[in-house]
């Protein structure tokens, strides 16, 4: 399916509201579906993606390549686009999710692809006006992210990518002590 008609298919599918949970309704979709090749029970980790370990799944939502989840944007999240499309890399590999199934991943994504719906939703804290475009942040594995800082919002930092300006929640768990102070001094009134 070329992107034009991934993109004309979404709004359709986002017409009625509804509130996902992410325990009630994502997850037995991706364990009927996808835990025979993508968990650490069944020991497959195809194309190195788990989507039992939470833990590892949040962290795919915040790659900086490839937008495998993109909060907000179901038209930019890979992840979505491969169950809808017809194209090479389809998952599941030899089925097609249910529109109703498609359609409650969708609406999670375009809430906020919060993993629990009962968390408090801390207001976001916007940065000081004075910071520079591109800041350096090294996370937890000692990678370098250059990006410029957004928000902080509950438990992630936004951060703003140099090469398309993307918006992306990164967890601030998974920056270095130093980062997490930056990330902080960033958002300090
Ligand atoms: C029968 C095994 C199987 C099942 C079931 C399966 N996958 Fe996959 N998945 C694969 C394999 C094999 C690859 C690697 C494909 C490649 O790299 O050519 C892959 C790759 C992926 C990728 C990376 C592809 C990319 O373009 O970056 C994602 C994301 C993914 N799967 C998600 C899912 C989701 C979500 C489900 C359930 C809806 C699912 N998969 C079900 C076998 C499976």
């Amino acid at each position: 399916m070329s992107p034009l008609r991934f993109a004309f298919i979404l709004p359709l599918l986002s017409a009625t509201a509804f509130a996902a949970d992410f325990k009630k309704d994502i997850q037995p979709i991706l364990e009927k579906n996808c835990y025979e090749c993508h968990s650490e029970k069944a020991k497959k980790k195809k194309a190195g993606f788990v989507f039992d370990n939470l833990e590892v799944f949040k962290l795919d939502i915040a790659d900086n390549d490839v937008a495998q989840i993109r909060p907000g944007k179901p038209a930019e999240s890979h992840f979505l686009e491969i169950m809808v499309s017809n194209g090479k890399n389809h998952m599941p590999p030899d089925e097609q999710l249910s529109t109703s199934d498609i359609k409650k991943i969708t609406e999670w994504i375009s809430e906020g692809a919060s993993f629990d719906k009962d968390a408090p939703k801390m207001a976001p804290v916007a940065a000081k006006k004075s910071l520079p475009p591109i800041m350096s942040w090294t996370n937890s594995e000692g990678k370098t992210i250059k990006a410029g800082f957004v928000r902080l919002e509950g438990e992630n930092v936004v951060l703003r990518m140099p090469l398309n300006a993307a918006e992306v929640p990164y967890p601030l768990a998974k920056l270095s002590e130093a980062s997490q102070k930056l990330a902080r001094d960033c958002a300090a009134p």
